[in-house]
């Protein structure tokens, strides 16, 4: 096996040992799950990817209105850079830093992206959030920065590492930088279980594809027909989560170790956060940012966030 693979069987096993099964959301994404992701993102019940678009038409030239001095962009966990042209278009920054852990991904989309918008200096970065991000010393100062966070994807963060990320993110853009970051906001339960269970079955084929993964890459035995994939907003925790559901007791063979199942026992595969505007506020304070302003659609199905340094 590779030394990937043996990460991979090391936390799949020690997450299948726990009382709620877990595995850790990062292993959903192989080339296959990227692609389905891109997918759902299409898909009619998931709202957040378009009403966020439709959100940021407005919030864009207002930023620019309120802040004409901003010179260098920095997105944390750009991945495809595919939401990033409108903003580059209305804010028109001299420099635009794209970090994302992914080397080879995040240069062929720099390079995209530099194509599309000549004028400007796109120098993407390598990093990980999971520790400090230092960025260039000769970028526009603090003031002049701003950050950006598309996607909700504060929300898929496990809890007690959402805040500590946004201060990492404050501590590189620095005092009287500002940073655009976006929250799913909390809503009737049908309408939010739908985003994340789709009639068409992409969610659950995203979610499913994690046991083909299992089969392929660490030789387990997982039979689809088994499992089912269940979204649930689990209210007390303010979050939709994704499990795959044993429908019969059973035992997998993962390299060797047998996991039992009981009928109905679950696997955690991932959480999606859901906020109100004054706990997004709260959590975006405990980080130590200010709350400027921020931007929702007609049905107040996804919140704009622009936070000040
Ligand atoms: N951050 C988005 C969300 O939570 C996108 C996302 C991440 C997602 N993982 C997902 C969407 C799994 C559907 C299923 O909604």
């Amino acid at each position: 096996m590779t030394d990937l693979d043996q990460t991979f069987l090391r936390e799949v096993l020690n997450g299948l040992a726990c009382t709620q099964k877990t595995i850790h959301p990062k292993w959903l994404y192989d080339q296959r799950g990227s692609e389905l992701f891109e997918d759902i993102t299409d898909v009619p019940e998931y709202y957040p990817t378009r009403t966020e678009a439709k959100i940021f038409q407005s919030a864009f030239p207002d930023i620019k209105k309120r802040f004409p001095e901003i010179d260098a962009v920095i997105e944390y966990g750009s991945g495809a850079s595919k939401k990033i042209s409108p903003l580059l278009n209305s804010i028109r920054p001299q420099i635009y830093i794209p970090i994302d852990i992914s080397e080879d991904f995040l240069k062929e989309s720099a390079a995209d992206i530099q194509r599309q918008h000549p004028d400007v200096q796109v120098r993407p970065i390598v990093g990980d959030f999971t520790s400090d991000i230092e960025l260039p010393g000769d970028i526009p100062p603090p003031e002049n920065r701003l950050g950006f966070f598309p996607g909700s994807t504060i929300g898929n963060f496990e809890p007690g590492t959402a805040v500590p990320f946004l201060s990492r993110v404050r501590k590189s853009l620095g005092d009287g930088s500002h940073f655009l970051i976006s929250g799913d906001l909390i809503k009737d339960r049908d309408v939010l279980e739908a985003a994340y269970d789709d009639a068409g079955g992409v969610t659950a084929e995203f979610n499913m594809n994690l046991l083909d993964r299992m089969n392929r890459e660490l030789g387990a035995n997982f039979d689809r027909n088994s499992f089912s994939h269940q979204a649930v907003f689990n209210e007390d925790a303010g979050r939709i989560e994704m499990h795959l559901v044993s429908l019969k007791d059973q035992t997998v063979t993962i390299n060797g170790t047998s996991v039992n199942f009981a009928e109905g026992e679950s696997i955690h595969t991932e959480s999606s956060h859901k906020y109100t505007v004054d706990s997004f506020e709260a959590m975006s304070r405990d980080a130590g940012w200010k709350f400027e302003t921020f931007w929702t659609d007609d049905l107040e199905y996804f919140g704009v966030f622009l936070l000040s340094a």
